[in-house]
């Protein structure tokens, strides 16, 4: 079992557990202080794990409940926080009462986002089961809600106070979901870690099969994005990085009507986003293939899903981060280093050089 002490930028560094069988023993990061567990969770995955986090949760505290989220990006909303605050009230938690959050990114930002602002805030911690959750958004800070006008537009920021990564679990991950935390390992290999982009590209064959994985990149994973929250928590400047391939993944996300998947929209928008760091900000083509090969070899769909680039364009001006004819990305100069640390991670990158880097991406092999 890994342990690693990982300061989100308050001074405070929490406890973050890593390998098979962390799920199962809660007590290594319990506090005296928390005198009630309140187990609140993605409705399937606690049909499926629910019962073995209630047993690691013997010996810590008694159990206030079990609190059910339905599944779903679609459920990710201010009525299943509003459901979950009012039964979390009708069953007398308080101040000494700790969430224990499992499931995906969806369940894990709607309980963390209760969590900051129930009661003026509870402590929580996070059981990630999907793998993007156990690579990425267990940790950081970010919680939130989406609203019909767009993804995460309510939310704070609110740190759990330990993270418990268990490999084991995503033994029952549908594989569908897979990609969509391959995506987000690559974007952190990219951003920071041309090591642990060698590592993806030594193991793409047996990383790429859903079901298991070595828990060491997922300790990698974290680690890189602790060491980029605790530098910039609010994300005013390095946390940027962290959303390259995102500024054209949202938008083929949204032009789609959300029905390309997050890793594959996310895939395709560091494909073209490289190719615009080669023309903007100097990345090397060699640098552009690796990144292409990748993603190729773990079954990540380089190729734009959605056709016409037009379509994505207010949704690229939509950004708060852009300015007119041109967007504000973040953008590679090499593998593991990102440009424009001087602009705040942000790079003016003119609508017509994106526009070009997509027709170029259309055109791949
Ligand atoms: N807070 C952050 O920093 C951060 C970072 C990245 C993403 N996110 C958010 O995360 C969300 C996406 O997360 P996700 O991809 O985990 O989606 P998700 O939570 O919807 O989970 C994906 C699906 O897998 C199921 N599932 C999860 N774990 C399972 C398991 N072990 N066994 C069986 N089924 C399981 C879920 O029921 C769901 O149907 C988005 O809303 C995104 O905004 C947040
Ligand atoms: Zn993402």
């Amino acid at each position: 079992m890994d342990r690693l002490a990982l300061d989100p930028g308050d001074g405070r560094p929490r406890p973050v557990l890593i390998g098979h069988g962390a799920a199962d023993d809660l007590a290594p990061v319990w506090r005296p202080g928390w005198r009630a567990a309140a187990l609140v969770g993605d409705e399937r995955v606690l049909g499926l794990h629910g019962d073995r986090v209630l047993r690691a949760l013997r010996g810590c505290a008694p159990p206030l409940g079990t609190f059910g989220l339905p599944p779903g990006e679609a459920h990710k909303t201010r009525a299943a926080k509003e459901s979950l605050e009012d039964r979390l009230l009708a069953a007398g938690v308080d101040r000494a009462t700790c969430l224990v959050a499992v499931g995906g990114g969806v369940a894990l930002d709607v309980a963390g986002f209760v969590a900051a602002t129930l009661l003026r805030g509870l402590p929580h911690l996070n059981v990630p089961t999907s793998l993007l959750a156990q690579v990425d958004a267990a940790l950081g800070g970010k919680t939130g809600v989406n609203t019909p006008r767009g993804k995460n537009l309510v939310g704070a920021f609110h740190h759990p106070e330990a993270v418990v990564v268990d490999p084991s679990l995503l033994a029952t991950l549908p594989a569908a979901e897979w990609p969509n935390g391959l995506a987000e390992m690559v974007k952190h290999a990219v951003v920071a870690d041309a090591g642990l982009f060698a590592w993806l590209e030594a193991h793409a064959d047996d990383v790429r099969r859903p079901g298991a994985i070595d828990p060491q990149p997922l300790r990698r994973c974290l680690e890189i994005k602790a060491a980029i929250v605790a530098d910039d928590p609010t994300e005013h400047g390095r946390r940027r990085i962290l959303n390259f391939g995102h500024s054209v993944g949202h938008a083929i996300e949204a032009a789609s009507g959300w029905s390309v998947p997050h890793g594959a929209a996310v895939s395709a928008g560091m494909d073209v986003e490289a190719r615009a760091a080669v023309r903007c900000c100097g990345l090397p083509e060699a640098d552009r293939a690796r990144l292409a090969s990748l993603l190729g070899r773990l079954g990540l769909p380089a190729r734009p899903a959605v056709p016409d680039f037009d379509a994505l364009v207010p949704y690229l001006a939509a950004d708060k981060k852009n300015e007119r004819g041109a967007i504000r990305a973040a953008l590679p100069e090499r593998i593991g280093a990102m440009a424009g640390a001087a602009e705040g991670y942000a790079i003016a990158v003119p609508l017509d050089a994106l526009r070009a880097a997509w027709a170029e991406a259309r055109r791949a092999p």
